[in-house]
């Protein structure tokens, strides 16, 4: 159906009330709701759903380049390019009991070729699991014919919904190394215990467990990130000044918003003609006290 600005979306729903939606522009996943039709993820009310701006919110793909880490634009092109709906994709490893999904395919353009001249085919499956879990695996295939082996980085972007990021803490990330985005990326190793916010945070965490969970103490709930084939984890939340200097967000958003991104940047990957990466993630949203035994 349509969404905004008469752009192309695809609504998943499972019988027990959980919904996703995806835009085909960005291959972009807008909306992911429990079965209480709770929205779970954050999309700003400033997001602008035209090209060539990637919509603030949500889970925006980057790829084939994280953040400036390169040549390219920043977070790479895919999430502002039309991707395509793919019917009868080659058969995914088992990876999901899941009948409720989308695949979706992006191919370069001759324009994408001029400024990374690779060619490729990423294929995007949005899966909902029958408990509202949202699943996100992500392969992408070097399909060079001139022999060559390309490389990129990733993250899937997402921005989870809080209540109020001052009573918010991230799980499964203590004790570990990171690049501070804010200093250089210099690099430093996490001291305290859980993760919390009191100002600007923008951290890579290097080689981090396959699950994180984010703890919302005020709305009892806690997400719940797996992931696989993306050992990083980006935690970002722009704070106050920042949010003002973005146009596409709002002033006060900062505090109702965090993201956390399943990422492999510290060590590109490189695929040689024919090769496939696998990324994944899969999100789910728990009553806290299940979660902790609180
Ligand atoms: C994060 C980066 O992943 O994305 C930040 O670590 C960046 O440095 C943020 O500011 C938002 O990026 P953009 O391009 O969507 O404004």
């Amino acid at each position: 159906c349509k969404g905004v600005n008469g752009l192309d979306k695809l609504v998943l729903r499972e019988p027990r009330g959980s919904s996703a939606e995806v835009y085909l522009y960005g291959g972009h996943v807008t909306s992911w709701k429990n079965d209480h039709g709770e929205e779970l993820l954050f999309v700003s009310s400033k997001a602008v759903f035209k090209p060539p701006k990637a919509i603030r919110g949500g889970i925006p793909i980057c790829f084939p380049q994280f953040s400036n880490l390169g040549s390219l634009e920043q977070h790479g092109f895919a999430r502002n390019r039309f991707w395509t709906i793919e019917t009868d994709p080659p058969p995914f490893p088992t990876t999901t009991s899941s009948k409720t999904f989308v695949d979706l395919i992006l191919k370069p353009s001759e324009e994408d070729m001029k400024i990374w001249p690779h060619g490729f085919e990423f294929r995007l499956r949005v899966a909902l699991g029958p408990g509202g879990d949202l699943m996100l695996t992500s392969r992408i295939r070097n399909t060079n014919t001139d022999g060559k082996p390309f490389t990129f980085t990733f993250a899937y972007h997402t921005y989870f919904s809080v209540s109020d990021i001052s009573e918010v803490r991230v799980e499964g990330l203590e004790t570990l190394d990171y690049l501070d985005n804010l200093q250089n990326r210099e690099r430093f190793t996490e001291q305290g215990d859980a993760i919390t916010f009191e100002s600007e945070v923008d951290k890579i965490y290097l080689s981090t467990p396959t699950k994180i969970a984010i703890l919302d103490h005020e709305k009892k709930r806690t997400f719940v990130i797996r992931k696989d084939g993306l050992p990083d984890a980006v935690v970002w939340n722009p704070w106050d000044k920042k949010a003002k200097a973005m146009t596409d967000f709002g002033d006060d958003e900062y505090k109702h918003m965090l993201c956390v991104e399943a990422a492999a940047v510290e060590k590109p990957i490189t695929l040689k003609p024919g090769e496939e990466w696998r990324g994944r993630q899969e999100l789910s949203a728990v009553p806290s006290s299940y979660c902790s035994g609180q």
